[in-house]
């Protein structure tokens, strides 16, 4: 049922913890199943992401895509965090059953929200990036559960 590359990220996620005094934090939840996802960012003076952690009270797919999310955003600038779109997140782990793609959302939008917050605190506009949403339940249809 999941691939090899997502038991792999769910038996060792990558990146899981806090960063103290981050540049940006962001948590969203999604009220229909529980669970809730928040991530920390450690953004450079150049506006790169030097280090990334999560913390989740998730399911093992929000746990995998977590992991596998921090690791595509790790280096990277923040134009280039904002295309890891969850769809990335599932490529990158060789896909995910239907009924679970909506928790791959959980970090794509808990990064959104980090990167909003870090937005907010340096009065700065990110192109491309929406206001972040508590409840990832909001955009997602329900016929994806
Ligand atoms: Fe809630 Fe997977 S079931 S995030």
């Amino acid at each position: 049922m999941y691939s090899e590359k997502v038991m792999d990220h769910f038996n060792n996620p990558r990146n899981v913890g806090e960063i103290e005094n981050p540049s940006g934090v962001g948590t969203v939840g999604n009220a229909k199943c529980g669970d809730i996802m928040r991530m920390y960012l450690d953004i450079d003076e150049q506006g790169i992401i030097r280090d990334v952690k999560f913390k989740t009270f998730g399911c093992g797919a929000a746990v995998a895509t977590s992991s596998m999310a921090t690791e595509l955003v790790k280096g990277k600038t923040i134009q280039e965090a904002l295309e890891v779109t969850n769809k990335a997140v599932m490529e990158a782990l060789d896909g995910l059953p239907p009924v679970k793609v909506h928790c791959s959302l959980l970090a794509e939008e808990a990064i959104h929200a980090a990167l909003w917050d870090y937005a907010q605190k340096n009065h700065i506009v990110i192109e491309g990036l929406e206001p972040p949403v508590d409840d990832i339940a909001e955009k997602v249809e329900d016929e994806e559960y």
